[in-house]
């Protein structure tokens, strides 16, 4: 049996944007009225209705097992209007923290997960040399706010996610394809999330425990052809080694900048938040980046969103994390899938490879499953399923997957046990 060491935190992750419904005044929101930006033509319309429903969620959290969970604060509902706050909404939060902490859930605030307000994007959103400040300016005053009632803060969701998406990839608003727009962007994401750090600690009475979320991939070049390690190894600077090594050493690295140091920025994590869903195998390719991904083969277990399956990488990205000595807390990982016991199978192997990580001395505390319920997959929209719990078509009722049962058998026991690795851990 896998034993987790003691007060290791079992929950899930969530974000505003993806579960509250409604929220109207981000950029997101924009785009999905403007059709045929959502693959399944569906928008985020009331979500699952969590704005509402929040302590039925959380009390469904403990009853699962949960000790902790994540979410994130919509900054468009709190900053409607440049430097205007919506008090009502910061009463929201607290009461939304409140309930946590009733239900036994150890609150993980992320400031921003991938939504803007709409006056933010308007002046250019993360392009926008405004942008750090302007952003670490509701971080503070959140910080302020909410006080000793959040002991862990997250600062930005994916900061590499960000600029592909939005700049790069076209596939989030505003859906450009330019590589100078997503470096610029990169540049001031990286410069922005330490100085939603200061912020953070200089505004909270208490001593919170602050970090980004970075989504790490681990990167395998397509062949040992030189062109191929090349283009895989730009993929890894670009994905990896750009936030870590830029946030450890303050510094705005290759390739959105030349090492130049930024101001504030050395040091500013107290632990460091993983994303990982899958991995990357990358060859050369055509310009403007010069590289490829290279899609699964035939054999290759994939999810509906046609990632592959691939814990060893989970692994290798949390060994990864060892040299920076800073505690680890896996802020997601999850799989898209219409088959639960997929997704149960996923979830045993997933964590097998979080013991091993924690066995060979990375510091990983705990386990934020991606996701709570089935939610609003971005560009993908309803139809994709991350959730431990279906929500019902019409009621929004929320349904527990034989996952849910499964994930909590496992936050209970702090374990994973013989016969749960037997059915399906291999
Ligand atoms: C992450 C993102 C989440 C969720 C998840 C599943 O990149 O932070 O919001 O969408 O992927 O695709």
């Amino acid at each position: 049996m896998l034993k987790f060491p003691d007060g290791f935190y079992w929950g899930c992750a969530t974000s505003s944007h993806q579960v509250e419904g409604n929220n109207r005044n981000n950029q997101w929101w924009a785009w999905e009225q403007e059709g045929g930006n959502v693959r399944d033509g569906t928008t985020s319309g009331p979500a699952c209705d969590h704005y509402n429903r929040f302590d039925d969620d959380f009390a469904l959290a403990e009853e699962l097992g949960h000790s902790a969970h994540r979410l994130s604060i919509e900054w468009s509902r709190i900053e409607p209007e440049e430097g205007r706050w919506d008090e009502k909404e910061v009463e929201h939060y607290r009461r939304v923290i409140e309930s946590l902490h009733r239900h036994g859930l150890t609150p993980f605030v992320t400031l921003h997960h991938f939504t803007n307000p709409l006056w933010f994007e308007q002046q250019g959103g993360w392009t926008s040399p405004r942008a750090p400040d302007l952003i670490a300016r509701y971080a503070g005053y959140m910080a302020k706010q909410l006080g000793e009632a959040v002991p862990f803060w997250l600062t930005i969701n994916e900061p590499s996610v960000v600029p592909a998406a939005c700049y790069l990839a076209g596939m989030h608003p505003p859906a450009k394809r330019d590589m100078g727009l997503a470096m610029q962007a990169a540049r001031h994401i990286l410069i922005a999330h330490g100085k939603m750090y200061q912020a953070v600690r200089e505004a909270a009475p208490h001593d919170p425990q602050v970090g980004p979320v970075l989504n790490m991939i681990y990167v395998e070049p397509a062949s040992d052809s030189e062109e191929d390690r090349q283009a895989a190894q730009l993929f890894d600077q670009y994905w990896n080694s750009y936030w870590l090594e830029g946030i450890r050493d303050g510094v705005v690295g290759p390739p959105a900048g030349g090492g130049e140091e930024a101001p504030g920025l050395k040091g500013t994590w107290d632990i460091i938040g993983l994303n990982n869903y899958s991995r990357s195998v990358i060859a050369a390719g055509p310009p403007p980046m010069g590289l490829r991904q290279v899609p699964p083969g035939p054999d290759a277990e994939t999810s509906t969103m046609g990632w592959e399956v691939y814990p060893e990488g989970f692994y290798r990205v949390q060994a990864r994390l060892k040299p920076y000595g800073k505690p680890v807390y896996i802020t997601e990982n999850g799989i898209g899938t219409d088959d639960d016991k997929q997704r149960q199978r996923y979830i045993v192997r997933h964590l097998r490879q979080v013991h091993r990580a924690i066995s060979e001395g990375v510091d990983v505390r705990g386990y934020l499953h991606w996701s709570f319920q089935d939610n609003f997959e971005w560009a993908e929209g309803f139809r994709q399923k991350f959730g431990l719990i279906a929500m019902e078509e019409g009621t929004r009722n929320r349904l527990p997957r034989p996952s849910a049962y499964l994930f909590r058998d496992i936050a209970r026991a702090n374990a994973v046990s013989d016969e749960l690795l037997g059915r399906w851990g291999e």
